[in-house]
């Protein structure tokens, strides 16, 4: 496995920058969370007026911003998966890398779950699956109980999700505001040259 920045391990002792997420990552990252905490309101929104003029159109801009958020997470798991980051700072609390981890998991298995659940059901309701206006092809007939049951969990899970995002952003704050280790910074789009050292061990 490749580390963000393609050195050899004795480089990035003495690099602060290579402990940075990559550009890609960075890129990934705040595309997806702002893709994600629109279409969170979007959902329930569409959902609220689901019964007056027009609300087809909502329903159609989810679930197109829906399928680009899973695509933008396909392309997320593989760069993650071939591009470890550093190691948070040893000096951190054991439990405080231990949860930061288990979040960003859990965060990962939600944010497929989202949109699966949501193509799924979409996919057994009689309207299909909309992509920004087009039709995309059937694959399976309409049937309302399987449509609902894969929404019912689509809607559950999305609580799951609010949960574990706000556990990752109170920790991402605590960094950026009480601890000021720069842990924050290693998801900034900041130049490399500059920021986001890892504090003394
Ligand atoms: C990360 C991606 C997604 C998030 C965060 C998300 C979020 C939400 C939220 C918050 C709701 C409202 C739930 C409720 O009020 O019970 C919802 C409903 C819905 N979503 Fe998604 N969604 C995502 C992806 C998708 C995709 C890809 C599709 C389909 C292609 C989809 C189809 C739907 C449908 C049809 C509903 C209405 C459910 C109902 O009528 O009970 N969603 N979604």
């Amino acid at each position: 496995m490749k580390t963000e920045t393609n050195r050899p391990p004795e480089a990035l002792a003495s690099a602060p920058s290579a402990w940075r997420y990559g550009r890609t990552a960075v890129v990934l990252h705040w595309t997806i969370s702002v893709l994600i905490l629109a279409t969170i309101p979007l959902g329930f929104f569409m959902v609220a007026v689901e019964k007056e003029p027009g609300a087809e159109t909502y329903f159609d801009l989810h679930m197109s911003v829906g399928i680009v958020i899973a695509l933008l997470v396909a392309a997320r798991i593989v760069w993650r998966l071939t591009h470890a980051p550093q190691p948070l700072p040893a000096s951190l609390p054991r439990w405080q890398i231990w949860l930061a981890g288990a979040t960003q998991a859990a965060i990962y298995l939600l944010i497929v779950l989202m949109p699966l659940t949501g193509y799924l059901g979409a996919s057994h309701s009689k309207g299909g699956v909309p992509f920004f206006g087009l039709t995309t092809p059937r694959w399976t007939g309409p049937d309302h109980d399987t449509a609902e049951n894969f929404l019912g969990v689509h809607s559950i899970l999305i609580w799951v999700l609010i949960v574990l995002l706000v556990l990752h952003i109170a920790g991402a704050l605590k960094h950026l505001l009480v601890d000021k280790d720069g842990v924050f910074q290693r998801m900034t789009f900041r130049s490399r040259h500059r920021t986001a050292s890892p504090p003394p061990p």
